[in-house]
């Protein structure tokens, strides 16, 4: 059968070989110390439990929704104001079943194909999916270890800023764990207007932040609202990743435009699930900065840990990920995964997998308690993968 054409625009699933050595590895009863996915291990609060259960209880519930309940849109705009100080009007905002899904949706919306989309490399992959799903073309601007992985302006040529659609800034970001500088989005701000661009911020990890400064919201910089949306992901800060609920809001005739597509191919968020996030939104924050400790403290325990062993992991500033350079002799990010996984059980993700800036180092998502990092750390270290020769 004839496939469409623009399934050739996705990549080959490169994680098949490190699957297959994990499969092979516990088959013969190995210890896996598997700190690959950004799947967070925390329970999710119990009232956001309740109001889920609670609400599925009543068959009412069950219908088609059609929209974002008005006291959702309401919540998230309270929330907005509580936490950032930024004031969203509840119509300026949407639902969507994770950034995820409306990542991959947002260019199908916003671009004509040939089009062109700023996008960071290294980056969270369904920036990229998104953008090739609509048939428009990625231009890369890279995230250095020399300015601190955040985006940095003077080096996009003037040629593509004019012409790009939108650029994807995600900060903390996944998968390098940098944190924007006081200036970073006002700096964006200015320069998206001069060049007439889009700023879609990814809001997935204020609550995951190691700085003085709590994490902010890319909308409370002066001038935010008239360059751009918001992302904002319920996933990591209450652990509702399976429930899937993110919102997009800003820019009104961006999200009008995204919420028409989206009219066409859904029918609305499920009622509980609506009713978990307002419970969310408008319930206690104990557990979130709590969290956030606990965070703190494996990554204290990772990369302090690993330079106690010879390792030079520097400490990330904010998300649930550390982004360690791979040792020498190493060369290949996927080289090292696979030789990490069966000398010492260690299952972490080649940083060339989120695009060519990220070769050279690895993805460690902080998904185990400290115990666990502790011996994973013991194993690295009796296995002699940081000293083989050269
Ligand atoms: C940078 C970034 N953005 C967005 C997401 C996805 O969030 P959601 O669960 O809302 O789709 C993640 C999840 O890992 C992420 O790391």
């Amino acid at each position: 059968m004839q496939f469409a054409q623009r399934m050739s625009r996705f990549g080959e699933e490169i994680f098949a070989a490190l699957n297959e050595k994990k499969l092979t590895l516990e088959s013969q009863g190995r210890s896996i110390w598997n700190m690959s996915i950004g799947t967070p291990d925390f329970v999710t609060p119990v009232h956001i439990r309740e109001a889920l259960a609670q609400s599925a209880m009543d068959p009412e519930s069950w219908k088609y929704t059609l929209r974002d309940i008005p006291e959702l849109t309401q919540a998230v705009s309270a929330y907005y104001l509580k936490r950032y100080g930024v004031t969203v009007s509840p119509d300026a905002i949407m639902s969507c079943y994770g950034t995820q899904e409306g990542c991959g949706h947002l260019a199908m919306a916003l671009c004509q194909e040939g089009d062109t989309v700023l996008l960071p490399d290294p980056c969270y992959p369904v920036f990229k999916a998104g953008v090739l799903m609509a048939g428009a073309e990625p231009a890369w601007y890279p995230l250095r270890k020399e300015h601190d992985f955040l985006p940095y302006l003077p080096d996009i040529p003037d040629e593509v800023a004019d012409r790009a659609r939108f650029m994807i800034v995600s900060l903390p970001s996944n998968p390098v764990g940098s944190v924007a500088g006081p200036d970073t989005y006002a700096q964006l701000v200015a320069w998206a207007k001069k060049h007439d661009v889009l700023i879609v911020h990814d809001n997935a990890y204020s609550d995951i932040i190691f700085t003085e400064e709590p994490g902010g919201s890319f909308l409370a910089t002066p001038g935010a609202m008239d360059v751009g949306v918001e992302f904002f992901s319920l996933s990591k800060s209450f652990n509702v990743t399976g429930a899937r609920i993110s919102f997009l809001m800003g820019r009104k005739d961006v999200v009008d435009q995204v919420r028409l597509l989206r009219s066409q191919i859904d029918f609305g968020m499920f009622l509980p699930i609506q009713k978990a996030a307002i419970a969310a939104l408008t319930g206690p924050l104990d557990s979130v900065r709590e969290q956030c400790r606990m965070y703190q403290e494996r990554r204290n325990t990772l990369c302090g840990g690993a330079r106690a062993i010879g390792w030079d992991i520097p400490d990330n500033r904010g998300s649930m990920f550390v982004w360690a350079p791979i040792p020498a002799p190493y060369t290949k990010s996927m080289d090292f995964c696979l030789d990490l996984l069966e000398k010492a059980g260690v299952l972490c993700t080649p940083g060339s997998s989120f695009g060519p800036h990220g070769e050279g180092y690895v993805r460690f998502a902080l998904v185990l308690p400290p115990e666990k990092i502790r011996e994973a750390l013991a194993s690295i270290d009796r296995s002699g993968i940081l000293h083989l020769p050269a």
